[in-house]
């Protein structure tokens, strides 16, 4: 049987982590995957995260199963911080998954479960994960444009027009913020004009929320998810506590499903956890719980999260303004004005494996650059070795 198999590509993310480990120069530079490092190039566990940890630690005195939707205390957190008041709470089902490539699946699945026929739009670009799980499930995919090379930009107007081809029957995936790959984020204005497009064409949206708090803050960041909740009659949400709370290997993650339909729709999505992997992993959930109903818990990890942000945007701006000062061209400045983890170079293939082999710089094969990967002490390096690739 399983000689049959073929052998298979990592995803490219995947495959950039292991030939990062497998590299052996002392001096090379991760800034492939999407983790938040500090001026020491650590992923540090959050304080708040410690601190409900050390309590779950002294106070949890069972790790008997929870309830296959997960614990309703965190699915009650969990809506609160992403939709607010934008919905009455009647009107989600929600369950846990691990990570949020894990709700990311779970709405595909579900998907295919109400419409086997349905198309995936997805923007151009996306994480490569999004057409990776399409696929895999078999539905159709189409491509929808985003962004505007030339520009740096959101292609709005070609976004608008891709999408007034979506029907009833369609799946329009929507990066709530922090775009990834591209750093490139819809205006509030364009948010408004995508609301009126699907309630029009009767599209579904599966909005992926990977990185709240990175872009201009928890309120900011969800506007726009927000605002789609508060105008069309369903809606899908995958939420990730990876970033967001620094769980990333504790895989802390939601599914948000707002229709008339709740109570069906968790039931499906029940039996979609029950025969994937029973019981939702519980310890990431239980923290970020924690964090969201103890209030200076929440202060802290408002105040962590906020300063991990802040520095994200300076070196965005340090390094923009060490390339202008080497290249004497503002050619750079994009990645001073884009939001979150990443952005992409606009270098080639080539350039990126130069980039790799000659510098010891890793960044993903289309050129995206995880910015919160680098050191104050790292800018003057990279940005010689992105002049000297040729960028
Ligand atoms: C990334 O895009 O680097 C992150 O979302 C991590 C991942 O799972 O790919």
């Amino acid at each position: 049987m399983l000689s049959r198999l073929s052998p298979q590509a990592p995803d490219k993310i995947i495959g950039l982590m292991q030939a990062f480990r497998a590299d052996p120069r002392p001096d090379k530079i991760d800034l492939g995957v999407g983790v938040y490092r500090d001026a020491e190039g650590r992923t540090p566990v959050m304080r708040a995260v410690k601190a409900a940890e050390e309590r779950l630690w002294r106070l949890q005195d069972s790790k008997g199963y929870v309830g296959i939707e997960g614990d309703p205390a965190f699915l009650h957190a969990i809506g609160d911080l992403t939709l607010g008041e934008a919905v009455p709470p009647d009107r989600v089902a929600a369950v846990a998954t691990p990570g949020g490539t894990g709700a990311v699946r779970l709405a595909l699945d579900l998907v295919r479960l109400a419409r086997p026929d349905a198309r995936v739009f997805i923007p151009d670009p996306s994480w490569p994960n999004h057409a990776a799980i399409a696929g895999f499930l078999g539905l159709e995919q189409a491509d929808y444009r985003y962004y505007d090379a030339q520009s740096r930009g959101v292609d709005a107007p070609g976004m608008l027009a891709d999408l007034e081809r979506t029907g009833p029957g369609d799946v329009v995936i929507l990066h709530a913020c922090c775009h990834n790959p591209t750093g490139a984020d819809l205006a509030t204005g364009d948010w408004a004009a995508v609301a009126e497009v699907l309630n029009r064409t009767g599209a579904l949206p599966l909005v992926d929320l990977a990185y709240l708090g990175f872009g201009n803050g928890v309120e900011a960041d969800a506007a726009g998810l927000r605002l789609l909740a508060r105008t069309l009659p369903e809606m899908l949400v995958a939420v990730s506590g990876s970033k967001t709370f620094g769980l990333y290997r504790e895989r802390a993650g939601a599914i948000l499903a707002l229709t008339e339909t709740a109570a069906t729709v968790r039931g499906n999505l029940s039996n979609l956890n029950r025969q994937t992997y029973a019981f939702p992993p519980d310890h990431g959930a239980r923290v970020v719980t924690d964090i969201l109903t103890d209030a200076a818990l929440r202060r802290d990890w408002q105040h962590e999260l906020d300063a991990m942000r802040d520095r994200v945007q300076r070196l965005r701006r340090d390094l923009a303004d060490s390339l202008r000062a080497k290249s004497g061209s503002d050619r750079f400045c994009h990645l001073a004005e884009q939001r979150g983890m990443f952005s992409l170079l606009g270098a080639t293939p080539e350039q990126v494996s130069t980039l790799r082999e000659r510098h010891g710089v890793y960044v993903v094969g289309d050129g995206r650059m995880n910015l919160a990967g680098l050191t104050e002490a790292l800018i003057p390096r990279v940005s010689e070795a992105l002049l000297d690739i040729g960028l």
